[in-house]
Formats: structure tokens, C-alpha cells, sequence
């Protein structure tokens, strides 16, 4: 289990202090799939850093199977909006770069690589370079990566935001059967309310800046959901309805600061 507790965020900078997260507390069961959804600025990526041990909380602890953690872990591995791979490494190299900071031998490297791109579809593309793959290409390639070092956490921040809705769709279902066969605990952070329904088993609703947990929505249905059912697009409005009274209240408090900026 991850279990966030009393965790607070504040950023401090020469210009101005902002705090990003009150108060949050949390529990992810393993195997679970959790996303975040919140307004933007809430700190949703802010959580997410916490919890991959790239940046300190201001208080507050976090746990992994009761063991408190601070640092990032091998057991914890991050997916970005904006790919982060290497361009001056082929995709072979780049699923394999963690392996190799680990340690692992050549041989076995291109094999938990290779396995990997054949679960993602991109099996042809080994030897290629980043530039030469599509936006969609790019994110299979982080995934095989973050899976490559088998983590039993994975923190995911917008992955498909970038891409178009096709693409997006097909990269959640390969997500969803990646996950289903290895079982990792994901958190996933989105914007779209139709994705967090699609693909989670509690949807977590945080409230504008600065960020607490609103609600909890917790998904019983099975999967695949078929979004287009009267039950998911009830889930929908639901979602929606508690979602939107923080989108509203961040929109007035971004206009109270323009006009405190004059
Ligand atoms: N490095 C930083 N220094 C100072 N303030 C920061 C820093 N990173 C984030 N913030 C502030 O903290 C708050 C939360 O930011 P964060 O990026 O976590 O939000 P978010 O929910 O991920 O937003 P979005 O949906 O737009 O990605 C914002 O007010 C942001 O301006
Ligand atoms: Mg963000």
C-alpha cells in the first residue's frame, strides 16, 4: 500500500509563496488504478512529484508497505507528458536505460526491452531514434520504459494529453491490458473525466488551489467499459458535477489575482 498522510506543499520563490497541497491523505491499495482529477494549478503534478520522490512536501509523510519513504525508489517509476526520452538513443536503448542504471547486463537488457516493445506494439522501431516516431510512438516508448524496470508504482502525469483522440484511445486500452496482465498500482493524473472513468477504480477529485482532496469516486464496473451506456454516462455527470464547482472556484480565484496584480 501507498499511504500519503498530512502532506503539505508550499513552493517558496523570490517572488512569491504559493501553497500547492493541504492536508492531503491518501491510501492506494496495490494493484489499484487512481487517477487525479482537478483544475489546473491544484497540484496535481506537485502530488505526483511528492510521490515519486523528485521533490520534498513541506510536511507530512508517505509510505510504502508501512516504510516511510523520501527519495526516489526503484520501486516507483514516472511517465511525463513530454515523453523524456533521450534522441541521441535508439528506442531499444531508451526501455532499456533504466535497466542499465540498475545494473543488468547487455543480454538481458534487449531481452526485457524487446518483450516490452512487442507489448506496445513497437517491436519494428527498436533501432530507431525518438525524431523518427509519431507523438503516439513516443508515449509506447516512455510506457515499455516505465514497465521495463518493473515497478510496482507507477506515477503517470498527463501521458495522452499531448495526443490526438484515436491515438489516445488505443494507448488507453493498451495501458489498461498492460496493467491487467502485470498488476502494478498506477496514479494517474488527467484532465479528461471521460479517461479517468474509463480507466480507474477510484477517481480522486481535488479542489482548487490550494489542493485538497474534494471527493473520492469509487468505479465498481468491470472492464471494458463501454462508455457509451447510460450507466458510465451517468458516472459522467457525476464526475462533472463535482469536478465543475472547482473549476468554476479556480477561474474566480485566478480573476481575484489578476486584479490584485492590477
Ligand atoms: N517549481 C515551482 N515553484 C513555484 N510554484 C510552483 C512550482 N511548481 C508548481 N507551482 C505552483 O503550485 C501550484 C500547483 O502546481 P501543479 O503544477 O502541481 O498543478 P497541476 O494541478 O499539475 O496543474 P495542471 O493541471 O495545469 O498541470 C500552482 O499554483 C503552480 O503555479
Ligand atoms: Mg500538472
Amino acid at each position: 500500500m501507498l499511504r500519503v498522510e498530512g502532506l503539505h506543499k508550499r513552493y517558496v520563490t523570490d517572488e512569491a509563496e504559493v501553497t500547492a497541497l493541504t492536508d492531503i491523505r491518501l491510501d492506494i491499495a496495490d494493484g489499484e488504478f487512481v487517477s487525479l482529477l482537478g483544475p489546473s494549478g491544484c497540484g496535481k503534478s506537485t502530488l505526483l512529484k511528492i510521490m515519486a520522490g523528485l521533490i520534498p512536501a513541506s510536511s507530512g509523510s508517505m509510505a510504502i508497505q508501512g516504510k516511510e519513504v523520501r527519495g526516489p525508489g526503484p520501486e516507483r517509476a514516472m511517465v511525463f507528458q513530454d515523453y523524456a526520452l533521450f534522441p541521441w538513443m535508439t528506442v531499444l536503448d531508451n526501455v532499456g536505460f533504466g535497466l542499465e542504471a540498475r545494473g543488468v547486463g547487455k543480454a538481458k537488457r534487449t531481452g526485457t526491452a524487446m518483450e516490452l516493445l512487442h507489448a506496445v506494439g513497437l517491436q519494428e522501431f527498436a533501432g530507431r531514434f525518438p525524431h523518427h516516431l509519431s507523438g503516439g510512438m513516443k508515449q509506447r516508448v516512455s510506457i515499455a520504459r516505465a514497465f521495463a524496470v518493473d515497478p510496482a508504482i507507477l506515477l503517470m502525469d498527463e501521458p495522452f494529453g499531448a495526443l490526438d483522440a484515436q491515438t489516445r484511445q488505443g494507448l488507453q486500452d493498451e495501458l489498461l491490458r498492460i496493467w491487467t496482465a502485470r498488476r502494478k498500482t498506477v496514479v494517474f493524473v488527467t484532465h479528461s473525466i471521460e479517461e479517468a472513468i474509463y480507466l480507474s477504480d477510484r477517481i480522486v477529485v481535488m479542489t482548487a488551489r490550494p489542493g485538497r482532496i474534494k471527493t473520492i469516486i469509487t468505479l465498481p464496473e468491470p472492464r471494458p467499459r463501454d462508455m457509451a451506456t447510460s450507466e458510465m454516462s451517468a458516472r459522467q455527470r457525476e464526475v462533472r458535477a463535482v469536478l465543475g464547482e472547482e473549476i468554476s472556484r479556480a477561474a474566480a480565484l485566478e480573476q481575484a489575482d489578476m486584479m490584485a496584480a492590477g
